[in-house]
């Protein structure tokens, strides 16, 4: 299976979807969310899908999706959600839902080539778009000791990151980083507290400084709020503490700094009315059955009619 898709009617009933209404799915992975938002749909509804990797676009190819009229597929980064929406004919302040599935899905971490995964020796990629942009090796090779010291400790919250940044840098210059079991090997020399748990934060750390994650999320709520009708609902699922801050903070705010406005009057203006006062979990059920759904958190938030 491509991917199984976490909290799945839950986020999809907080859509509240209407049959002739337009959406977005800003990560179609496996199409899992969007295949039942599209069984909501009639011949005047949309469902515009998102995704930035080549690989998840093959999933569009199945009957349920390359059939199906209110379907429409737009290669592309979610951050330019605002632009891609705009040139597929939607206004600003049209779109009824926007639902975004965040990080990366278990076809990318468990295909070895990927990069993505300390499990598998492959090339060090990590790019959700194998089209573009600096591969984990890269970054690897060229960022300054204190560059990495940085990223390690902020997204990936490396507690040695100082340590672990000059080890790599020492590596490079003797050889470069071009496998998952070069840094593999590093980490296993420097690691501290549980060994599979440093890992996992070391690579998390590079895959979202290789994808720009912060950046295109930063972004993407930010066009969400424009391209939202009064009453259109976003609906975001996170897999990380920096991600889900980042939006618990804009659904309060409307910005991405997590600052509260005043109007004229000095009264705070709120851009939303939160619909899950606290992020919802998966059951011990779902958990169980999809260990994913461990970390996931659910964020849900209606633009507000004035
Ligand atoms: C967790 S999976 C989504 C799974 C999907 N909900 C399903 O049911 O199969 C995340 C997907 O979003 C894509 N993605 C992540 N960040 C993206 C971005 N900035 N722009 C476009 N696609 C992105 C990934 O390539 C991946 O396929």
């Amino acid at each position: 299976m491509y991917h199984a898709p976490v909290l799945l009617q839950a986020s999809i009933d907080m859509l509240r979807i209407r049959p002739d209404g337009s959406y977005a799915d800003a990560t179609f992975g496996g199409g899992g969310h969007a295949r039942l938002i599209l069984e909501h749909l009639d011949e005047d509804g949309h469902l515009y899908a998102f995704d930035q990797d080549p690989d998840a676009q093959k999933n569009t190819e199945q009957a349920v999706f390359s059939q199906n009229p209110a379907f429409h597929f737009i290669p592309s980064n979610f951050r330019h959600l605002k632009r891609q929406l705009r040139s597929e004919g939607q206004r600003i302040g049209s779109m009824d839902g926007i639902l975004a599935d965040l990080g990366v899905s278990s076809y990318q971490l468990d295909t070895a080539e990927r990069g993505f995964s300390y499990r598998f020796d492959a090339e060090l990629d990590m790019r959700m778009n194998t089209l573009d942009g600096p591969r984990a090796s890269d970054v690897l090779n060229t960022y300054s000791a204190e560059a990495l010291q940085q990223l390690l400790s902020i997204y990936g919250e490396v507690r040695n990151a100082r340590t672990l940044a000059l080890a790599c840098v020492e590596r490079r210059n003797a050889q470069p980083f071009a496998t998952t079991g070069d840094l593999v090997e590093i980490c296993g020399k420097i690691f501290i507290g549980d060994r599979m748990r440093y890992l996992s934060q070391v690579f998390q750390a590079l895959r979202m400084e290789v994808n720009d994650e912060v950046g295109a999320l930063k972004d993407f709520l930010t066009d969400s709020l424009e391209m939202l009708a009064p009453g259109g609902r976003l609906v975001v699922l996170t897999y990380h503490s920096i991600e889900d801050r980042l939006v618990k903070n804009f659904m309060k705010t409307g910005n991405v700094e997590g600052v509260l406005d005043k109007d004229f009057y000095g009264n705070i203006t709120r851009p939303f009315e939160l619909v899950l006062k606290k992020a919802q979990e998966a059951s011990a059920e779902e958990t169980k059955a999809n260990p994913r759904a461990r970390s996931a958190k659910l964020r849900v938030a209606q633009k507000s009619e004035k």
